[in-house]
C-alpha cells in the first residue's frame, strides 16, 4: 500500500474521537453513474459473510470499482488491515417523498472489543438536505446502546447529516447512532453500505511518520497551551455538543483507551485522566 494513500495520525485521532472520517466527492462521477445503473438492473452480487475483500465484486463490477480505487484502499487499511472480511452490505433506496425516516439506532452494547468493524457508506449522487442523508451523532460510538432503544428521539444536539455531492464517502465505527433521514424530494435516493471486519490486530496500520510528533508526552502538556496545538491529546479532548456537563469524562476515557489500543503505547493519556485511574500504590510506607 502506497503511503500517500495511507490515513495520517490526525484522521486517525478525529476517527478515535468522532467515530467518523468523511471523503466528499472521492468516487469520479463515471464510477457512480455506473454504480447506479447497476442498482437500478439489480446485478450487484453479495457475498457470504467471512469472504475476504479482494473476494468480493469481481469485474466488471462497479461497485468493485468504487472500492478498488486506491484513496479508498488506503482508508480501508488504515482502518481495518488489508484485505479485510466483508460482512454484509445494503443497497439503501428510499422513495420519493417516501414520509417516513429510519429510528436512530446503533448496535454497540453486544460488541464489547476495541477492535472495531467499519461501515463503508457511499452517495452516488448529489444529496440535499431535503433530501435526507445519512444521519450520525458524533463521539457517540462508545455509548453503548441496543440497536433501536433511542428511536424515540428524532434529534441529538451536535448531528451531521450528511449533506453532500456525488461520489462522497462516510467511513464509521460501527458503534456510532445513525439513521437513514426522510426522502423529501422527487428523486430515488440511494445510499450503498458495506460493513467489513479486520483480519489483522488493528495496531498502527495508518501512515505512522507522524505519531510521534502528534502523541506529544506527559510532561509536555503540563508546560504549554495544549489548545493551541492540534496534537492527539487535543483531539481526543474535544467534546461534543450532547456531552454532559462534566467534561464528557467518560467519552475521553473511551477514546483513551482506543488510542493505546491502535498504538500499542499504555502510558499514553490525555490530561491525566486515565493515568489517575490507574494509580493504585501496592508499595508500603517504610516504617522511619
Ligand atoms: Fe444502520
Amino acid at each position: 500500500m502506497e503511503k500517500k494513500y495511507l490515513l495520517n495520525t490526525k484522521q486517525m485521532a478525529e476517527f478515535v474521537a468522532r467515530g467518523f472520517l468523511r471523503f466528499d466527492e472521492m468516487v469520479p462521477d463515471a464510477i457512480n453513474q455506473a454504480v447506479m445503473a447497476e442498482f437500478d438492473a439489480g446485478t450487484t452480487q453479495s457475498a457470504p459473510a467471512g469472504t475476504p475483500l479482494s473476494q468480493c465484486y469481481p469485474e466488471p463490477s462497479a461497485v468493485g470499482k468504487m472500492l478498488r480505487l486506491p484513496e479508498l484502499q488506503g482508508i480501508i487499511h488504515s482502518l481495518v488491515g488489508p484485505d479485510p472480511t466483508f460482512d454484509h452490505h445494503a443497497i439503501h433506496v428510499r422513495q420519493p417523498n417516501e414520509g417516513k425516516a429510519q429510528g436512530m439506532h446503533g448496535d454497540s452494547i453486544i460488541d464489547t472489543r476495541l477492535h472495531f468493524d467499519i461501515q463503508i457508506m457511499y452517495f452516488p449522487h448529489d444529496v440535499p438536505l431535503e433530501m435526507g442523508g445519512t444521519l450520525v451523532v458524533p463521539g457517540s460510538q462508545y455509548r453503548r446502546i441496543n440497536e433501536m432503544d433511542i428511536a424515540r428521539y428524532q434529534n441529538f444536539k451536535g448531528q451531521i447529516p450528511m449533506v453532500c455531492k456525488a461520489g462522497s464517502i462516510l467511513v464509521l465505527h460501527h458503534g456510532i447512532w445513525h439513521c437513514g433521514r426522510q426522502n423529501r424530494t422527487n428523486q430515488k435516493r440511494y445510499m450503498f453500505k458495506v460493513r467489513l471486519n479486520p483480519r489483522v490486530r488493528q495496531y498502527r496500520l495508518w501512515n505512522t511518520d507522524d505519531l510521534e510528533q502528534m502523541s506529544g508526552s506527559n510532561k509536555e502538556i503540563f508546560t504549554r497551551n495544549t489548545n493551541a496545538i492540534e496534537d492527539v491529546q487535543t483531539i481526543l479532548s474535544r467534546q461534543e455538543p450532547w456531552f454532559e456537563g462534566a467534561a464528557g469524562r467518560l467519552e475521553i476515557i473511551n477514546r483513551i483507551n482506543q488510542w493505546r489500543f491502535l498504538t500499542g503505547d499504555q502510558n499514553f493519556d490525555v490530561h491525566y485522566w486515565l493515568t489517575r485511574l490507574e494509580n493504585m500504590p501496592e508499595n508500603r510506607l517504610e516504617a522511619a
